[in-house]
């Protein structure tokens, strides 16, 4: 294979690495045979999901891993770094790919393009010993896991994701990421997130989709008609109880810059490749973390009256259900459990379009 074609081929794989709504905030240059420069980028700016890019970065951090492990399969080895000069909120990463004759192929690969989210109910069986063994294992040394896995711990978690949700459906700053990023009647989608990997049942998706029309149609539901109770119990609250566990992946050191968002991207993502190999499905729980952070440091998120105090209490839930040094270390939360692959799903743009730099 000639050397453009290896790397194309690392960046097929890489490509297929989770972000937050199917944002994919990578462009690539190939630079030279062994060289690409990834253009990453937040979105900040009109993502209230997207506090500080951490998001975006950790998204940033699982596409580098990912092409690491591609990478192994051609003898690379994979050297990263930041370019120190290139804005926070448009990192540059230069990869450089060098020949590492002892270098094992990672068999994580085998499963880069199965690893997806699924948001509906998962069984309640336990994880095995050895499942959480694999996962404990997939993150290294400088990341831990607590599990949430009791009866009561699970339903304390589904109670305050419920209440999480309640700022997602109610404030407009989430409405409109969410008008954005939802592919209505679609199965799959390769820029957005298709309306039926969401979780709710038809009647639900098609009257949500009616309702978020406008604003003004999503308030008045809201008000008279208990319009985020559907939505609510649906998303958050039975898929909530219904998992193995609920797992929060710690960092050591608490996180702060974006070289250890990216540094716990890498983790995460062979975190939920190691559940994708050990037969478990996965969904992301971000929201909460975000805005319990929201509430922690006192910034103001929402133009909605209320939101700030709603955020205020959702802290305290979120620390009464996992603890105060997780609420203090977490750089990811989610549920894991054994479920059926999910049949609707983002796909991804494809490699032409990511190696324009003018392309959205
Ligand atoms: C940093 C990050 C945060 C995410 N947060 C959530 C979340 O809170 N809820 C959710 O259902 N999915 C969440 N996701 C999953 C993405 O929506 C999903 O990975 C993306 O749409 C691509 O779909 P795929 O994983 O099926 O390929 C998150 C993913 C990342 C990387």
């Amino acid at each position: 294979m000639d050397s453009r074609a290896v790397i194309e081929q690392i960046l097929d794989f890489a490509r297929w690495a989770p972000s937050g709504d199917n944002t994919q905030p990578w462009r690539f240059e190939i630079i030279a045979p062994n060289h690409v420069a990834v253009h990453g980028f937040d979105t900040r700016d009109h993502c209230v999901y997207d506090l500080d890019g951490h998001p975006s970065q950790i998204a940033l951090g699982a596409l580098i891993e990912t092409a690491a492990i591609a990478a192994s399969h051609h003898g690379l080895r994979t050297f990263a770094r930041r370019r120190p000069d290139s804005p926070e909120h448009r990192p540059v990463f230069d990869l450089e790919f060098v020949a590492d004759a002892g270098l094992a192929p990672d068999p994580l690969q085998a499963v880069v393009k199965t690893r997806s989210v699924q948001r509906r109910p998962m069984q309640t069986q336990p994880l095995s010993a050895a499942q959480k063994q694999a996962l404990e294992a997939a993150i290294g040394a400088d990341y831990a896991v607590d599990w949430l896995e009791s009866t009561a711990d699970r339903l304390k978690v589904a109670k305050m994701l419920f209440h999480s949700a309640k700022i997602r459906l109610t404030i407009p700053e989430a409405y409109r990421v969410h008008k954005d990023i939802i592919e209505w009647r679609a199965q799959f989608s390769e820029d957005r997130v298709p309306d039926q990997a969401l979780g709710t049942d038809p009647m639900t998706t098609r009257l949500m989709q009616f309702v978020m029309q406008s604003w003004g149609r999503v308030e008045t539901f809201n008000r008279f008609f208990a319009g985020t109770w559907a939505p609510r119990i649906q998303l958050d609250f039975i898929p909530g109880v219904a998992c193995a566990a609920h797992f929060l992946l710690l960092a050591k050191t608490p996180a702060r810059t974006i070289d250890d968002y990216v540094a716990a991207g890498r983790a995460i993502q062979r975190f939920w490749l190691t559940a994708t190999q050990q037969g478990l499905q996965l969904q992301p729980e971000v929201t909460p973390l975000v805005f319990t952070r929201y509430a922690r440091e006192k910034v103001a998120f929402s133009s909605k009256s209320g939101a700030q105090q709603m955020a205020q209490d959702l802290d305290e839930r979120f620390t009464h259900a996992v603890g105060a040094h997780a609420a203090a270390h977490a750089v990811f939360m989610g549920r894991v459990g054994v479920g059926r692959q999910p049949t609707s799903r983002s796909l991804r743009r494809p490699l032409a379009r990511l190696l324009s730099l003018e392309a959205k």
